[in-house]
Parts: C-alpha cells; structure tokens; sequence
C-alpha cells in the first residue's frame, strides 16, 4: 500500500468512528493495540482522547473503541456481571485484532477488572501477531470516587447499583502492565507517555 494511503490524519467524528485523510508526512503503523484498564472514574477515556488527539497531530488516525460507548451497540446485550464483562472485554479485544488486521491503530478504553480477561485479550493478540500494550490508569479509588463524575460511586455506596467496580465488584489491577499512570500526570503527559511506550512497543514508526 503506498505510505501515502497507510499514513492518515483523521478527524475524530461524534460517534467515535473516523474519516481518513492522506498525508504524506505522517508516521506509519501497521496496527495494533493500547489497551487502557482502571476503575471508572480513573481517567481511562480521558487519557485515550489525548492520545488519540495526540496519534493525529503525528499524522496517525485511531480507532476508539470506549466499552461504556460500545455498551450502546455492539455490547448493548452485555451487563456487568462476571460472565458479561468477560464477554465484554473479550469482543472488544476481537474488534481490535479485526481492525489491525487491516492496519488500523486501535485505542481501548474499557474497566476490564479481570486479570485472566485481560489476559486471554493478550493471548489472542500474540496469536494474530498484533501488538499489544496495556496500560493501567491506577487511580486509586479514593480519587475514582472522590470525582464520582457521573454520580455512579454514591448511587453504588448507597445499594441503588449493584456490582460496582472497586465498591461491590472486584478489580484486580494489572501486574505488568506496559505502562502505569499516576493520577499526578495531566492527560496531555500521559498521552505523551503512552506514545513512547507505544514506540517502544514500534506500533508506529
Ligand atoms: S467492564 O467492566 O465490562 O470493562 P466497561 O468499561 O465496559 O466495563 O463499562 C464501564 C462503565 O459502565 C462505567 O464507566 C460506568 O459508566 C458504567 N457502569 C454502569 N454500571 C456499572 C457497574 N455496575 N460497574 C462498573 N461500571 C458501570
């Protein structure tokens, strides 16, 4: 494909989906995976903004696939129970492998509590060859629920929301992620520090 076609800059669309438009300049990739995980509330998507805003500015379009978002659509069947968020982070995960297939950068941003979930995310990618970076946003919960941005934090502490991550559901933190966040970095530091670990990883050359 001509590096013309492959290198893209795109403007990011209110559904999240992008339009492409060629530059010649850009940095290339071949696609692959950032894979942000983190209690809700942590900053996850914040963060994916800034790095895809980020990716753009070098000339790289990126696909957002937020799991609050694609719990509109795709995952819409999918509740928040343990064999649901399985299932979840598992589709999210093939949609990355399918987009990178075709070259495309994918940007995920979903809680995926599990370690064995996130795990089996990552063994699929080995499987199919497509690079992986996981990234755990490690906001302490305190701060999480301390920001409660969409009132969800009170409504769990006072029984109206069941299964809440980090109050009455589990979230088991990465061991080795990548890449951790600390909640001090504004979202544009963190983006830059995503795009080194994505370098590193030579998502993007
Ligand atoms: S995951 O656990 O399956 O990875 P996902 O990232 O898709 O979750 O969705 C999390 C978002 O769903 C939260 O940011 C919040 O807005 C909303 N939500 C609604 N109910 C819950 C719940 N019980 N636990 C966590 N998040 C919930």
């Amino acid at each position: 494909m001509p590096r013309s076609l492959r290198a893209c800059c795109a403007g990011r669309r209110s559904d999240g989906w992008d339009m492409q438009v060629a530059d010649p300049d850009a940095l290339t990739t071949s696609g692959g995976t950032v894979w942000f995980t983190g209690l809700s509330g942590a900053g996850k998507t914040t963060v994916a903004e800034a790095l895809h805003d980020l990716l753009l500015e070098h000339g790289l379009g990126s696909y957002l696939l937020d799991g609050d978002a694609l719990r509109g659509g795709l995952n819409a069947d999918l509740g928040f129970d343990e064999i649901d968020r399985m299932e979840n982070v598992r589709r999210l995960g093939e949609v990355a492998i399918l987009l990178a297939r075709v070259g495309q950068l994918s940007i995920v941003s979903a809680i995926s509590p599990y370690a064995a979930g996130r795990k089996a995310v990552r063994e699929r990618h080995l499987e199919m060859a497509v690079t992986f970076v996981e990234v755990h946003v490690a906001t302490p919960l305190e701060v999480c629920e301390a920001r409660d941005p969409k009132g969800l934090y009170a409504r769990a502490r006072r029984g109206e929301l069941l299964s809440f991550t980090g109050i009455s559901h589990p979230y088991e933190p990465p061991e080795s992620p990548e890449l951790s966040l600390s909640t001090e970095a504004s979202p544009e530091q963190s983006a830059l520090e995503v795009f080194a670990a994505m370098r590193t990883a030579a998502l993007f050359g």
